[in-house]
């Protein structure tokens, strides 16, 4: 029997046709459109005598030569699963859920298809209603034939700070993506994948999207099979013997969430801005302070309660201590477990610090890396059998740390008891919680279990926002190494890079951009010059670089001098004064032609105001002054152009430009001289 089931939601619908007997068809993915035909599917010559076509929760066996969506085997036997197709169960207008079934070994599978805000979600499940265990191999989370535009592949790759490179790649012959192995989301930005039609760019041409919501090890890819076809694989990627399905248990993948564009990366852009702001809680994003790079192990009490006055003179709201406030850390090679204050540099714990702190008008955040152990420390001594790879004595370690074992409750029990011990007196409003190594290896007693370690620290984070619904949590692994819209939902802050050098942190954080909003992306001042690059910039790029995004100062303010610290203090008064726009608006990269000017907007819905930031890094090849143009403004619409400076109240008064002439004439924005900004707000005359 044949069905055909549409969903449809926000102007998209998707269209498959299929059931009992035949594949799950995808016959349409795109703008909403009615139903229609489908088209017989040519034989090919030396190909199968019934092809196959594009087909969700495809399988091979029937000359199909792609990935199949999921493999798996009886253990008792051997028996690889074979899944036919069951039904379409239309679960309402925007959802759903394809069955199959290997009969024989009581193995059902369903894909849960879902529209939503224009968002495609896809999630696969697998019941073992059989007598036996069966290992799973492989299951994607989303394997999805692509349209015939799918031309190029645009991923990320990157290192420790050295994150937001991307690569751009035509899809040819072959595959194309990107994958991590180690356990953590990695350096090379969120777990995702742009498809894209030749020549899209930023703001013309159509673009897919496709992201894993998951902070592990995966793998996403584009396939160009054989007959021409494209297909789309999202997956967690499961460690041999990892998954075992028990009889009567279920198994679940992650998310995989898919947009489409008309409108070039921009139109992804806006609609991943859109669903992680649905995923947190609005807050205010006050301006932190971050003593990493102020003092780095290097603190005693009287000395943090100087440094939080000198913070809260430049108008600083939140003050971060960092590394190396618990018992015994003096460096990197000790006491990773023992949440507890120590006690030569604390005597009466963090009370009196916090308690300055919040004197000063600002409230406190608290360094923690709750997933890790160092064997100096008491955890490490008490409980040696907590750790991964245990018992290999010699277990390979990584930043001198090795890794809690978050699969055993009995940890995630104990962390949350400790956690919940420092967060239940108050004072404690945020935590940077670090992750600052991989999982190698990510087994016990030869068992892999990196998937369950996921979920372990998902079950913390879940435990402790519910413990503590006003607690704010930024996600941070050795910089940019935990970005993913997994672990969204439990952080409201993410830490792009240990890069805080201003011209890298450009590249970095617009990378990020592509699908987190600027207001959750963690974007401080440094040190000048730079302590990874050793680059110097003058202040006032600095401040415009961290300024778009929720701006942080993470130097020693006693050693600035007059001039930068007036221009600080300046830079972040302005954020303050814009922040309702940072943190709201629509956030745009402008293409310019000229690789050493960046241009970037925050729009505003509603009011139609919106910032232009204009950055220069290298001189110009000419000398005339490059003219910005800002396309897609509203036709007709005039604007009132002031130039913001820092240390001016009210800016200065450019004039007033149209729509038409910002679009096609552009105006004289270029600062002209290296590592020099300029920001301009446009306020529509009604
Ligand atoms: C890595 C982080 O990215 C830094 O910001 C800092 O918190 C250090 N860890 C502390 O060990």
């Amino acid at each position: 029997m044949t069905d055909t089931a549409i969903i449809s939601d926000a102007g998209f619908a998707l269209h498959v046709t299929g059931g009992a007997g035949a594949g799950f068809s995808l016959t349409y993915f795109g703008p909403s459109c009615a139903a229609h035909g489908t088209e017989p599917l040519p034989v090919l010559p030396a190909g199968p005598d019934r092809p196959p076509g594009p087909r969700l929760l495809a399988m091979r066996g029937d000359g199909y030569d792609g990935i199949s969506h999921i493999e798996a085997v009886r253990l008792e036997d051997g028996r690889a699963a074979h899944l036919i197709p069951v039904s379409i169960e239309q679960v309402s207008g925007t959802a759903l859920h394809l069955h199959s079934a290997d009969e024989a070994q009581g193995l059902g599978v369903t894909l849960e298809i879902r529209l939503g805000h224009g968002l495609l979600h896809m999630r696969t499940r697998v019941r073992n209603g059989g007598p036996a265990p069966v290992l799973l191999i492989r299951c994607a989370a989303l394997l999805l034939p692509l349209p015939d535009w799918a031309d190029e592949v645009i991923s990320g790759y990157g290192a420790w700070a050295r994150e937001g490179h991307t690569a751009r790649r035509r899809l040819d012959a072959g595959f194309s993506g990107k994958a991590s192995r180690l356990g953590r989301t990695g350096f090379d930005g969120p777990p995702g994948i742009v498809i894209c039609a030749a020549g899209t760019t930023e703001t013309v041409g159509r673009a897919l999207g496709a992201q894993l919501a998951w902070s592990g090890s995966h793998r996403i890819h584009a396939e160009r099979l054989r007959d021409g076809a494209v297909e789309l694989c999202a997956e967690a990627i499961y460690e041999p013997g990892e998954i075992l399905i028990g009889p009567d248990e279920t198994f679940e993948t992650p998310e995989a969430l898919v947009v489409l564009s008309e409108q070039g990366l921009d139109g992804l852009r806006d609609v991943w801005h859109a669903h992680a702001r649905r995923q947190v809680r609005p807050v205010t994003r006050p301006v932190h302070f971050n003593t990493w790079e102020a003092r780095y192990f290097g603190f005693d009490e009287p000395g943090l309660i100087e440094l939080a006055g000198q913070a809260a003179r430049l108008g600083v709201e939140r003050f971060v201590l960092d590394d190396g406030w618990f018992a015994g850390r003096r460096d990197d090679r000790t006491s990773l477990g023992d949440w507890t204050p120590d006690p030569d540099r604390f005597p009466n714990g963090l009370a009196p610090l916090i308690r300055a702190v919040n004197d000063l008008g600002m409230s406190f955040g608290l360094w923690v890396e709750p997933e890790m152990v160092s064997r100096q420390s008491h955890l490490y001594r008490a409980r040696p059998d907590w750790v991964l790879a245990f018992p290999e004595e010699a277990a390979p370690t990584g930043r001198n740390q090795l890794v809690l074992d978050l699969s055993n409750p009995e940890v995630v029990d104990h962390l949350f008891g400790t956690l919940s011990g420092l967060l239940r007196p108050g004072g404690i409003d945020y935590l940077k919680w670090d992750c600052n190594r991989e999982l190698y290896p990510a087994s016990r007693n030869g068992r892999l279990r990196a998937t369950a370690q996921v979920r372990g620290l998902y079950d913390l984070l879940d435990r402790l926002q519910a413990a503590f619904p006003e607690l704010e949590i930024e996600s941070c692994a050795s910089g940019g190494g935990r970005i993913d819209f997994g672990i969204l939902p439990r952080v409201m802050r993410f830490w792009a890079s240990d890069a805080t050098d201003a011209a890298d942190r450009i590249r970095i954080q617009d990378s990020l951009s592509r699908y987190i909003p600027a207001e959750m992306i963690g974007s401080h001042v440094g040190p000048s010059p730079n302590p990874i690059t050793a680059r110097a910039f003058p202040m006032a790029f600095r401040g415009l670089v961290s300024m778009f995004g929720h701006m942080g100062v993470e130097l020693d303010p006693a050693k600035l001098d007059a001039g930068d610290h007036a221009t600080l203090t300046q830079a972040i008064a302005l954020h303050k004064k814009l922040r309702p726009s940072l943190q709201a608006g629509t956030y745009k990269v402008l293409e310019t032609g000229d690789a050493s000017l960046h241009v970037s907007g925050l729009f505003r819905a509603g009011s139609g105001e919106f910032l232009l930031r204009v950055l220069r890094t290298a001189m110009s090849v000419y000398p005339l002054q490059a003219r910005i143009t800002v396309p897609g403004l509203p036709g007709g619409a005039r604007y009132r152009v002031r130039e913001l400076v820092l240390g001016e109240e009210s800016g200065r008064e450019l004039g007033i430009l149209t729509a038409e002439t910002l679009a096609w004439a552009g105006f004289q924005g270029d600062p002209r001289r290296p590592d020099h900004g300029r920001l301009f707000h446009f306020l529509p005359i009604r």
